[in-house]
């Protein structure tokens, strides 16, 4: 019922000569049916790689919630969807963290990108400390509470949930496929209290953290686990297209 998704957060990595050998050498290798399979890549490269991009599509990392004027080193929605992108990654726990992103900005974010036809790929998660408190559940609650108030859901296809445990990202240590599998369904749950269980179950939900093709299948076969937010490991040509290709296989 869902179309699983595998999208690739590139980060701040590939030069641009980098990226378009990864776009050309990759697309053609991926599965054209049964996953939606994205690249989230550095602003600066987007109109390249959405050039060269057939089955591959293409999204920004971030973006800014006003709509133009003076704010230095920003992007705004608009701009993005001038590069022809079709997503933007909208909370990510290093925008939180490294760039004071709050709840309500990244819930004007997604109202901005909304209005602006991208579709925002939306991160929660919870730290290591909030885990081992027992405060997982009320973390996500509060994220998505604040990020989705007011946000109208028109479309379900068109905005995606990332549950991103800042534990698990980077550390080679993924959350085990139950552990993220009660924590999308709970985030499922929190959708449903929102818009619906219609809407809910319509609504894709993606895992991040240390997802690899050694333990993508694994974590896929979960029910409420739509695909995956991928970051190291969607930087290689080979690992990238596996992923992919075990998304479309998901049962
Ligand atoms: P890793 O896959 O490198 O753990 O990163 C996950 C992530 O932050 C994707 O947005």
């Amino acid at each position: 019922m869902r179309k699983p998704m595998l999208a690739g957060n590139w980060k701040m990595n590939n030069t641009r000569d980098d990226a378009i050998h990864f776009v050309l050498n990759v697309d053609s290798k991926l599965p054209t049916s049964g996953v939606d399979c994205v690249i989230c890549a550095p602003a600066i490269i987007l109109r390249d790689l959405v050039k060269r991009a057939e089955v591959l599509k293409i999204g920004g990392q971030n973006m800014n919630e006003n709509d133009y004027g003076a704010y230095t080193g920003e992007i705004s929605a608009f701009m993005l969807k001038d590069t022809k992108v079709d997503y933007v990654i909208i909370g990510h726990s290093e925008r939180r963290a490294y760039y004071n992103e709050t709840d309500e900005k990244i819930n004007a974010k997604i109202k901005k990108a909304l209005e602006t036809e991208l579709k925002p790929i939306v991160c929660v998660g919870e730290n290591l400390a909030e885990r081992e408190d027992g405060l997982t559940n009320a973390i996500l609650e509060l994220q998505i509470v604040k990020a989705f108030r007011g946000v109208t859901i028109d479309n379900p296809d068109n905005i995606i949930v990332a549950y991103e445990p800042i534990w698990a990202i980077g550390t080679g240590k993924s959350a085990s496929s139950q552990e993220a599998e009660d924590a999308c369904k709970f985030i499922r749950s929190l959708l449903a209290k929102n818009y619906g269980a219609e809407i809910a179950d319509r609504m894709r939900i993606l895992y991040g953290g240390s997802m690899k093709p050694s333990n993508v299948k694994e974590l896929v076969s979960q029910p409420d686990i739509d695909g995956g937010l991928v970051g190291g490991a969607s930087l290689d040509e080979e690992s990238f297209i596996a992923l992919c290709k075990a998304c479309a296989e998901k049962k």
